[in-house]
């Protein structure tokens, strides 16, 4: 499996016949890709990014929640999948349920769209938690125990999500086996140093660091 970090909350996963843009906030003319799924956590401007355009080009599956994939449509875009909060569904390379996250949703700023969501992905032999804009909740520790999240993508940025110190108290309750800080440094509100994120990690757990635009393989 590789995984791509745009930036922000960005990221593009590739595994057997599945490529996997998420959140796909980044400089499209920068990474040029061909996405077979774009799924969008919430209808917040630095998450949906360039879904219509990105969507139009790819003809990628358009995957978020029921209001968000309604906005989708208006945008004259019909290739989507819309879901709750709730069970898995079977998209074919991989399994995917959108999970509780503490947060909002609108699309201009001012408007409700949809409900703010975190993501687990089966594909590839693995499990993947990509949590979306929130703020630390109990339930976390639920996700971990019933999901066994191989890697958990956590907002440390702080203002509008969690921070460092909640992050690492959030790893805890997942207790994935390796943690990919993200919505940090974007903008000068969410300032944060991921190494000293990376410091604190619980026994089990492996903090993996990615410049903006960087590659990584998962074995
Ligand atoms: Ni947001
Ligand atoms: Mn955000």
């Amino acid at each position: 499996m590789k995984i791509t970090f745009l930036q922000h909350s960005c990221f593009y996963i590739e595994s057997g016949d599945a490529r996997i843009m998420i959140d796909p906030f980044y400089d499209y003319t920068g990474f040029p890709c061909t996405p077979t799924h774009v799924i969008v956590t919430h209808a917040h401007a630095d998450h949906v990014g360039n879904a219509v355009q990105l969507c139009k080009d790819s003809q990628a599956k358009f995957i978020s929640t029921y209001e968000i994939v309604n906005w989708m449509k208006e945008q004259g875009y019909e290739n989507t999948h819309d879901m709750g909060i709730g069970g898995f569904v079977d998209f074919g390379a991989f399994r995917m349920k959108f999970t509780h996250a503490t947060h909002s949703s609108s699309i201009d700023g001012i408007h409700s769209v949809g409900t703010a969501a975190g993501v687990v992905l089966h594909l590839g032999g693995k499990t993947l938690y990509h949590a979306g804009d929130t703020g630390v909740f109990g339930d976390m520790r639920m996700i971990g125990e019933r999901d066994k999240p191989d890697i958990a993508f956590l907002p440390i940025g702080g203002n509008y999500t969690m921070d460092i110190e909640d992050a690492v108290y959030a790893t805890g309750l997942i207790k994935p086996k390796k943690v990919i800080p993200m919505h940090y440094n974007t903008f000068p509100v969410i300032a944060a140093d991921a190494q000293a994120f990376a410091k604190q990690m619980p026994a089990g757990t492996e903090c993996v660091i990615f410049a903006p635009g960087e590659s990584k393989e998962f074995g």
